[in-house]
């Protein structure tokens, strides 16, 4: 077990993860708690929340700072949200949810759209109305709400693990300190480097890679990622 580091009480900001009990949710808590990230894991269930938040806290260590709530107890509580839902639930909750989102919180989505596939295995993306779950997302949040694109790329399996991760993580938002903040958290991630991957129209593509990705996954065993290459040193985060 990694011990957290210590949480600096001066420099807590919740993030909070609606459908934070499934595997990207809790797998994005346990290394930002081990970062010393504060954690909300959100849930239509406080108590699986809270239940979720007790493993996440084992895993991570008696200093991290994790608690689990009703997701929109979760949204009133944090300005950072981050969301890990399936993609057919998304705009239900996010209709549900916007009563309760805080004016000028950052929302960032890691949804990707995944037709259902044989056995509950997905490796192709449904068309979205408005190009990409994202763009979907941007569309129901309340006004003043930035949402940014990230994490679609990053293996759940392998972030619920200990071992660093070998993979980028492209950032798409159309609010730039939205996602300057949303690529340092990324690079909280060991082995992780963040890029910004301009617009948060951009997220069609970055979403579309995740199926490949999944598809590779069954072809060849295994828990594939990204990595760009060629970019300045600086474009890495
Ligand atoms: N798994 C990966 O490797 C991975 C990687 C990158 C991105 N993603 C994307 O991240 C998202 C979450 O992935 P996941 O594998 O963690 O998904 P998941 O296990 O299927 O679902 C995550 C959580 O969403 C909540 N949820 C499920 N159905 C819901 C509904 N109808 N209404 C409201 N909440 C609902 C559940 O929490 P409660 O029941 O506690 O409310 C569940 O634990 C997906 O869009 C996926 O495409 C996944």
């Amino acid at each position: 077990m990694q011990q957290a580091t210590p949480v600096n009480p001066a420099a807590v900001r919740p993030i909070a993860i609606l459908g934070g009990t499934g595997p990207a949710g809790t797998g994005l808590a346990l290394r930002w708690a081990r970062a010393g990230e504060a954690i909300i894991i959100g849930s239509r269930d406080a108590q699986r929340a809270q239940a979720t938040a007790a493993k996440i806290k084992q895993s991570a260590g008696e200093q991290a700072n994790v608690s689990g709530m009703e997701n929109a107890a979760a949204c009133a509580s944090a300005d950072l949200l981050m969301l890990t839902v399936p993609f057919e639930s998304q705009a239900t909750l996010l209709k549900q949810l916007k009563p309760a989102i805080r004016a000028g919180s950052i929302l960032i989505d890691a949804t990707v759209p995944l037709a259902a596939g044989v056995g509950g295995r997905a490796s192709r993306t449904l068309g979205v109305w408005q190009g990409s779950a994202a763009q979907q997302t941007a569309e129901l949040v309340p006004k003043g709400v930035s949402v940014v694109a990230a994490f679609h790329n990053v293996s759940a399996d392998l972030l619920n693990g200990d071992a660093p991760l070998d993979c980028d993580v492209i950032v798409c938002s159309d609010d730039p300190d939205a996602a300057q903040l949303a690529r340092k958290l990324a690079a909280k991630i060991p082995g992780v480097r963040a890029i910004d991957g301009g617009k948060l129209e951009n997220s069609r593509i970055v979403e579309q890679i995740t199926a490949l990705l999944i598809g590779l996954n069954i072809r060849h065993k295994g828990h594939s990622g990204i990595r760009i290459t060629g970019l300045p040193p600086e474009s890495y985060q």
